[in-house]
This record gives structure tokens, C-alpha cells and sequence, in this order.
């Protein structure tokens, strides 16, 4: 450290800093500034001992204890994580976060042998969040999605993806996309707001759906981009839901109005999808479940990022997991994402995604780690902001409570995140000692 650079150090008297200490591993992910392919994936640029100096919100200094104490002001306050991994916040890309009740009956069905797409069919499924979400307000989706955001920061997300399609009509799709700008700017939890009004054909329109297209065309897109409700564009392309030129219509006239697109693909058959997204230059294809050689070489050939949702899997009970280990191996920057909702994966967990892309699909702790935080942060085009811990980048991070990266996978079911930071401020720190393992004892 030269005393130049020690004279550049800004006056901590403008701002407080916080000087994180004794981390056992420090997961910073610096590196190129892009997302990672092949071999890098498994490289996570781990500090030892590390520490990390945040002011003003935003990281100023990361390093070993020693490399970064000289910076640290008086009056810096000090973070001890009694040794504990730190991480970037998880970035999850895909989620559908705001819908009004639940659908725990049809999770009751399909446990008793009801298939996901039966129930969907019968008018379930999808549209059945549909009808309430339309019944709800603005105030009581808000208040909902706010108990679920707690959720995501409580298992160490600090930037989450926000589909709209539950909506469905103008009026509807706008009130869901108002309530993820006002959940944004209310909390801790950043949100990435995309439009979803092709997931689904809603009941009065089942018998003219080129008129629900020509809907989401001609009406929905045209409002949610003089709102700037929206960066984002998907599609749930899909046989039985928008085929592929139904998909290609709706997601052109996207890009028209200046959103980037990302697309549902391959889930439940090999329905084009893929293939779609490279077409279109999409930012993401999702799923992938059932996309083939041909799909893997297109989406590279186009630079679209896969993003694997093994949750939805998992929570279907399907054994059909996406190739993640041929993607990865082609080269493909790969994001793992949550995709949860009420009905095919209800889980805002990272760390289950983590189990289960190592149990299921062959990837590494590390690959997972890449593909849940600077992979896909570059996804949502917030690759400057979040998903690594370097200089100048928003202070996200989570203290853990392990001292090795792997476990996070590893471990499955813990609660793993200990605190969880977001802009240098702690907005969850999880509960002191377990008084209740002692009461225990005294009272055998
Ligand atoms: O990503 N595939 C389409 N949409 C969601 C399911 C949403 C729901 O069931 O409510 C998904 O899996
Ligand atoms: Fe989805």
C-alpha cells in the first residue's frame, strides 16, 4: 500500500464506514466484468481471512485484513463475522413474486397423483392465481409481497427478478408492474421488473386468442412502456400456451418499445423455444428442460444466457432435469434462479437451488455460486452493481453461518444466511442463542 493511495482514501468524517472483519472466506467473485463461462464458473476468487471496507453504501475496498486496514478512518464501525463466509448477495433472475393467495390445494391434489398440467386444464394452475390476483388491490398485492420479500432476504437474496402474469388484462398487468416499482422503492430488497402478460390465455378469452394477443400487442405493451413499468420482456412460449409465432410477435413488438426479452422455453416439451431466443438475441432462455443439441448451440451461437430453474423441477416431481453440464461445458454463462410462484416451485431459496443443481445436474458448489450471483446479475443487466464484491459495486452481501463456500450446498434445508446487507446496512440478522436447547436439558 503506498501512502499516495492512502491519501486518496476520501474522509470518512462525510460518511461512516463499516470495516468487515474475520471472515473466514470472503467469496468476492472479482474478476472480468462479464458473466463467467467454462472454467471460470469455478473460480470464485476466495480471501482468506478476508475483510471489506463499505462506505456510503457501496464497497470501497476488499482484501485480506491487512491489505485493507490502512483505509479504514476513525470511527469506523466494525463487523465482526466471528468467522463466518461471506458472499454477494444471491441475484435470483427468475421469480413471480407478486400474486394474491395461494394454492396449497392443488399442491394437496397433485400430492394425492393430480399432474400439473390436468390441474391446469381444469382451469387451475395459472388461472386460478389469475382470478385472485385481479379480486386483490394494489395495497394488499404490495403487502403480501413484502411478507414474501422478507422471505428472500432471510435466505441471503438481495436482488430479485419480478414477473408480472397474473394480471392478465391491461388494468391488472399494470397494477402488478405498480406494485413491483413500489416494492423496489420501499425496501430493502432490489427488484427487476419484467412483463409477463403472454403466461397465460385468461378465461374470456379462451375461444379468441388471437384477440388476447393482439391484447398484449396492441394495448399492454404500448402502456407498460409510456409507464416505464417495465425493462424486460418473457413469454411463456410454450405448445398449449403461445407457440413460437405467437412468442416471436409478441416479444418483437417488446423490442420495439425498448425492452430486452427473456422467454420461457422448453419446459414442459421441446417446443422451439430455444431456438426463439437465439433468434431474437434474447438476454435469457429459461427452463430448458427438454431443449436439445441444436437449442444448447443456438443459444451460444447468440450469446442468450440460460437460466435453469431446477426448483420447478424438484417441486413437480419431475425427473427431467435441463443439461446443464453440456451448457456449461459449451460455454454458456449459466444462471440458476428460484423461478418461484405459487404453483410449480414455491421456494425463494437459493441455497435449495444450490443443493440441488449439485444432487441433480452435476454442477459444482462453485459453478452454482457463479450462476446465482455475477452470472445472473449480468442476466438483469445489474453485472455493474451487484453480484460480486469489488470496489465501487453496491455493499449486498451476506455473512453465512459456515466457513466453507461448498457447505451452502452441501447442508441442505439450513437456514444458512446469519445477516444479510444491503447498501452497507443490515436489514436481517438472525436470532441469538437457542435458549430453548437448554430449557431442554433442565427440564428432562
Ligand atoms: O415458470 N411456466 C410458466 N410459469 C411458471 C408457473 C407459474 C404458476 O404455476 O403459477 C413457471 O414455472
Ligand atoms: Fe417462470
Amino acid at each position: 500500500m503506498t501512502p499516495d493511495s492512502r491519501l486518496q482514501t476520501p474522509d470518512s468524517s462525510s460518511n461512516s464506514q463499516l470495516f468487515i472483519v474475520n471472515c473466514s472466506q470472503l467469496v468476492t467473485l472479482a474478476g472480468p466484468p462479464r458473466p463467467r463461462v467454462g472454467a471460470e464458473m469455478r473460480e470464485l476468487s476466495v480471501v482468506e481471512d478476508g475483510a471489506m471496507l463499505v462506505r456510503g453504501g457501496r464497497i470501497e475496498r476488499v482484501g485480506t485484513r491487512a491489505e485493507v486496514e490502512p483505509f479504514v478512518g476513525a470511527g469506523a464501525e466494525v463487523l465482526d463475522a466471528g468467522g463466518r463466509l461471506v458472499l454477494p448477495g444471491f441475484v435470483d433472475a427468475h421469480a413471480h413474486p407478486v400474486f394474491a393467495g395461494n394454492r396449497a390445494d392443488e399442491f394437496e391434489r397433485r400430492a394425492a397423483g393430480a399432474s400439473y398440467e390436468e390441474i391446469a386444464a381444469r382451469g387451475g394452475g395459472i388461472r386460478s392465481t389469475v382470478r385472485r390476483t385481479r379480486a386483490a388491490t394494489g395495497d394488499e398485492l404490495f403487502a403480501a409481497a413484502r411478507r414474501r420479500g422478507e422471505w428472500f432476504l432471510r435466505t441471503g437474496t438481495t436482488t430479485v427478478e419480478a414477473k408480472s402474469g397474473y394480471g392478465l388484462s391491461v388494468e391488472d398487468e399494470l397494477k402488478m408492474l405498480r406494485v413491483v416499482r413500489r416494492l423496489d422503492a420501499a425496501g430493502a430488497l432490489r427488484y427487476v421488473p419484467t412483463f409477463l402478460g403472454a403466461h397465460e390465455v385468461p378465461d374470456e378469452y379462451r375461444a379468441r386468442r388471437g384477440e388476447y394477443i393482439a391484447l398484449v400487442v396492441e394495448e399492454m405493451l404500448p402502456r407498460v412502456a409510456a409507464e416505464g413499468l417495465a425493462e424486460f420482456c418473457d413469454v411463456f412460449c410454450e405448445g398449449r400456451v403461445f407457440n413460437v409465432e405467437e412468442s416471436r410477435r409478441i416479444l418483437s413488438a417488446a423490442r420495439a418499445h425498448g425492452m430486452a426479452l427473456r422467454v420461457h422455453a422448453d419446459q414442459l416439451s421441446l417446443s422451439g423455444g430455444a431456438l426463439l431466443a437465439a433468434e431474437l438475441h434474447a438476454a435469457t432462455a429459461d427452463h430448458l428442460e427438454h431443449t436439445d443439441a441444436a437449442g444448447v448451440a443456438a443459444l451460444k451461437s447468440a450469446g442468450v444466457q440460460p437460466v435453469l430453474l431446477p426448483g420447478s423441477v424438484y417441486a413437480l416431481g419431475s425427473r427431467r432435469y435441463p443439461a446443464a453440464r453440456e451448457m456449461i461445458d459449451a460455454g454458456l454463462a449459466l444462471v440458476l434462479a428460484t423461478d418461484f410462484n405459487p404453483g410449480s416451485s414455491p421456494t425463494p431459496s437459493m441455497t435449495m437451488i444450490l443443493s440441488l443443481a449439485s444432487t441433480h445436474m452435476r454442477m459444482t458448489p462453485a459453478e452454482g455460486i457463479t450462476a446465482a450471483t455475477v452470472n445472473a446479475a449480468y442476466s438483469l443487466r445489474r453485472g455493474g452493481e451487484a453480484g460480486t464484491l469489488e470496489a465501487g459495486k453496491r455493499a449486498d452481501f451476506v455473512l453465512h453461518d459456515c466457513s466453507d463456500y461448498r457447505e451452502l450446498a452441501y447442508f441442505f434445508g439450513v437456514e444458512h444466511a446469519h445477516a444479510v446487507y444491503t447498501g452497507g446496512r443490515e436489514v436481517f440478522r438472525r436470532g441469538g442463542a437457542f435458549a430453548a436447547q437448554d430449557v431442554d436439558e433442565n427440564n428432562r
